[in-house]
């Protein structure tokens, strides 16, 4: 049985099942989600493989070869409609046209199940989804539960990578307004043992981690690769539960009443469904979401004990986050453009600049790059300027610049890139680990991370797959 099928039989069925990577009824063959791609803005559904099983991945592969594709709907599973699409405006605008909030790359978090490749939603500061007309989802002090598998490695410390029940008009309208599953090392409200990232329930107004509106050290410091969290509520008792998505069971780091504070009993739930942001839409986090239901009613830790067998059983493993031909850390390489220019540096600047082997050596040193692990994840890359040692192409605000090493987790996130073959098939299109829609663009000679289509001048669909292409050679320094 999936993992609805064993709420249903515990009698708290799911009023919403949302997967990307798999049937979550053992009966399912519908649509898990939508993709659009960027070529020609058609779109395509992705189906199980078979009734209960991974998601299609070659479907989505083969819509998708040549150009971008972005996650635009997450179907709801459970027949109740509470489909998640787009975020719109709430209390803060989104960066996306119209101040809605960006959707996911389609390809920015690959996995297997049992061995089938799958996609995960990678959630990426800005990004996303939410149904502010759901429907069966608890409302005021009624019971709910829910679960999510999350990648324990990608979070921070933004508001809020929240998955769950939220306000119906994207806005803060109170404490006890929202009750979703939180993940990330956010201090600003609640936070559990050592630096984090934790397992805490967004309730609005703060991320609760226990009984006090601080710290509660009974909830631990989280790191694994697949993350099974859950939160579940009813009348003055909640409780935040997690395990190893990959193996083992569930571990209780919260059971009792509603926190030291006014507004959270009884709870003012209103039954909209956010993932990836905060309740106002407040859209600084970043995550990773794979699967997560919502059910009526609260479930017991014995349905919940045979949910996470279930999750074990899909047998979540990593993937390769790159493709076309392999690069070699410590190689010296240059990045060659279909205009003939290479990525070099400037100062400060990277721009794509015309270099040939009898360029004077400064030129040449601009234009050489040393290949290295990945600084934010280490199955993708970070390149060194051979011009400037501890300096590496990172970008800010969407622009590409050499910055030296200061040692941070956003310097290293912003540092990594996971080359990919060339969407003309050859060379690399190179995207950005932790903006998955953004790849390394030259617009106007300059170098940027661009989404296809997006809302900045240098995201221009025109000539978007050429500018994204790099012919990898060897490193003009040597
Ligand atoms: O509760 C934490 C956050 O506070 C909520 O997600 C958001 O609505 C508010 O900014």
């Amino acid at each position: 049985a999936g993992p609805c099928d064993i709420y249903a039989s515990g009698n708290t069925p799911c009023v919403a099942a949302h997967s990307t990577t798999r049937a979550l009824y053992d009966a399912f063959t519908g649509a898990l989600y939508q993709v659009k791609r960027g070529s020609d803005s058609t779109t395509t559904t992705i189906a199980p493989l078979s009734a209960g099983g991974v998601a299609n991945a070659s479907t989505q592969d083969l819509f998708c070869k040549g150009t971008t594709c972005l996650i635009t709907i997450i179907y709801d599973q459970s027949g109740t409609g509470n489909h998640l699409t787009q975020a719109p405006p709430g209390g803060f605008k989104g960066p996306a046209a119209g101040g809605y909030d960006n959707l996911a790359s389609a390809t920015g978090a690959p996995v297997t199940l049992n061995g089938q490749k799958a996609y995960g939603v990678f959630v990426a500061p800005g990004t996303g989804y939410r149904n502010n007309a759901a429907k069966g989802i608890a409302r005021g002090d009624a019971a709910e539960g829910m679960y999510a598998v999350l990648d324990g490695t990608h979070y921070n410390g933004a508001c809020c990578f929240d998955y769950g029940n939220a306000e119906t008009n994207g806005k803060d309208t109170g404490n006890g307004h929202m009750e979703t599953i939180y993940f990330g090392n956010c201090n600003v409200w609640g936070t559990g043992a050592g630096k984090g990232p934790w397992i805490m329930a967004d309730l609005e107004n703060g991320l609760f981690s226990g009984v006090n509106t601080k710290n509660n050290a009974g909830d631990p410091t989280l790191n694994y690769r697949f993350l099974t969290a859950i939160v579940k509520g009813q009348p003055n008792q909640w409780a935040i539960r997690g395990a190893n998505a990959a193996s083992g069971a569930l571990s209780t780091y919260y059971n009792g009443k509603r926190p030291n504070a006014n507004g959270y009993n009884p709870m003012s739930k209103e039954g909209a469904i956010i993932l990836g942001i905060g309740g106002d839409n407040s859209h600084g986090a970043q995550g990773t979401f794979y699967e997560g239901v919502m059910t009526s009613g609260y479930p017991s830790d014995a349905t919940e004990a045979a949910v996470q067998a279930d999750i074990v059983a899909a047998k979540y493993a990593t993937a390769s986050l790159t493709s076309g031909a392999g690069l070699a850390v410590g190689a010296s390489i240059s990045l060659r453009a279909a205009t003939g220019r290479y990525l070099a540096r400037d100062s400060s600047n990277i721009t794509a600049e015309a270099v040939t082997s009898s360029s004077d050596a400064s030129l040449r040193r601009s234009a050489s790059w040393i290949v290295r692990t990945g600084l934010g994840n280490g199955a993708c890359f970070s390149f060194e300027s051979s011009d400037a040692p501890s300096s590496y192409m990172r970008h800010m605000n969407s622009t590409l610049l050499l910055e030296s090493d200061d040692g941070s987790k956003d310097f290293a996130e912003d540092a990594t890139f996971c080359p990919e073959l060339g969407f003309n098939g050859q060379g690399h299109s190179i995207r950005s680990w932790n903006h998955p829609t953004r790849y390394i663009r030259h617009y106007s000679q300059v170098a940027y991370i661009a989404s296809n289509g997006g809302v900045n001048t240098f995201d221009d669909a025109v000539d978007f797959h050429e500018n994204v292409i790099w012919e990898i050679v060897e490193g003009f320094a040597g």
